[in-house]
């Protein structure tokens, strides 16, 4: 039995449906009784958080545990109480765990992908068998600029002429479930990334193809990016990660373009123009498609629309003022 924690967000979610639809048996962890309504319907769930693990009885039921937290100053410290708790219920389950593309290189110094790295490190002491997940920035961080899209045809960002192998989180999802698969899964680390490498001013060009109107990138400096930032309400602490992040876009960290989705799944990944085919709706305002991978405007908090810096956010929603960006922090939740 698989257990399945950050299952009502991106990438959980997303995992939760494929595990349900190929009748493999999963249960979900969620923080509240409340939230399990978004589950799939009849899959099971638990009440518990990852800095307040399930009981070691419970804990023993899964053999496999997708391990999935968001980005915050607390998020190594709660998946670190968590790896203790699986560690001393003594099965040993195999754990699949999400990180960032860059956690594994010690000299990437974002301390999103620094927090992964000190989880791992943990996980390492503890003699679990581990899997790790370390995905490219998601297609999703995307709709965080949305609102900027619709109101002023531009896509913001302190990114210069960096480029990433941006990946849908479907296609995260997709690999988690191969990860989950077996034994020899043990000790992989998968990268996943979408099949081209983007600069933002390529972005800019297909998402004026999929909105039939002049989309433009206007690079803004760090200093604007951070003011921006703050007054949308990001803790000083997930503001200067994402100007990490940035940096790390500039120097061409998150470049990376693998071959892991289609290993793990034998198919494709999703590229840009097929993604922003199902979520076009999000950057014109006009109804969404049918498209498996629409944007829908009533999916409400923990979809993906308004996600971002500024998490939590309805559709109208922009950060400075809607760049891009996706990495949310506990802290900014609260
Ligand atoms: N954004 C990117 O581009 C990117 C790229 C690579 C890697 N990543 C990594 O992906 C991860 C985030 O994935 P995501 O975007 O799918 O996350 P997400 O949509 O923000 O979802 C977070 C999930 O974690 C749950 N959660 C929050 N706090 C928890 C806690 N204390 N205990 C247990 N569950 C908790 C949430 O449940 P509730 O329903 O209770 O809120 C939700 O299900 C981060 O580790 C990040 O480093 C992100």
């Amino acid at each position: 039995m698989i257990l399945v924690t950050g299952a009502t967000g991106r990438v959980g979610l997303r995992l939760a449906r494929l595990l349900a639809g190929a009748g493999v048996p999963a249960t979900a962890m969620v923080r509240a009784k409340t939230r399990a309504g978004r589950l799939p319907a009849g899959m099971p769930h638990l009440v518990a958080a990852l800095e307040a693990p399930p009981p070691p009885d419970v804990l023993r039921r899964f053999d496999r545990v997708f391990l999935l937290s968001p980005t915050g100053p607390g998020q190594a410290a709660a998946e670190i109480v968590f790896a203790d708790a699986l560690a001393a219920a003594g099965h040993r389950p195999h754990v699949v765990k999400v990180a960032a593309d860059g956690f594994q290189e010690p000299c990437c110094e974002v301390r999103f992908m620094r927090g992964h790295r000190r989880i791992a490190a943990h996980l390492a002491r503890t003699g679990l068998p581990v899997t790790y997940l370390a995905p490219n920035l998601y297609m999703e961080d995307l709709l965080a600029a949305a609102a900027t899209v619709r109101s002023r045809g531009a896509l913001l960002a302190p990114a210069g002429d960096g480029a990433v192998g941006f990946v849908a989180a479907a296609d995260v999802a997709a690999v988690a479930v191969r990860a989950l698969s077996g034994e020899e899964e043990v000790g992989q680390v998968h990268l996943p990334t979408g099949p081209e490498s983007l600069g933002l001013a390529d972005v800019a060009r297909r998402l004026s193809d999929a909105c039939a109107r002049p989309v433009r990138y206007a690079e803004v400096s760090p200093a604007e990016a951070r003011r921006g930032m703050l007054a949308a309400g990001l803790s000083a602490w997930h503001a200067d990660g994402m100007l990490e992040l940035f940096d790390w876009v500039r120097r061409g960290g998150c470049a990376t373009v693998t071959d892991d989705v289609p290993q793990a799944t034998g198919r494709e990944p999703v590229s840009m123009a097929e993604w922003l085919a199902g979520t076009r709706a999000a950057f014109t305002g006009r109804p969404p498609a049918t498209s498996p991978l629409a944007w829908s405007p009533d999916t409400g908090r923990g979809s993906d629309v308004g996600r971002g810096p500024c998490g939590g956010r309805g559709p109208g929603a922009g950060g400075v003022d809607g760049m891009m960006g996706g990495w949310r922090s506990q802290g900014d939740q609260r």
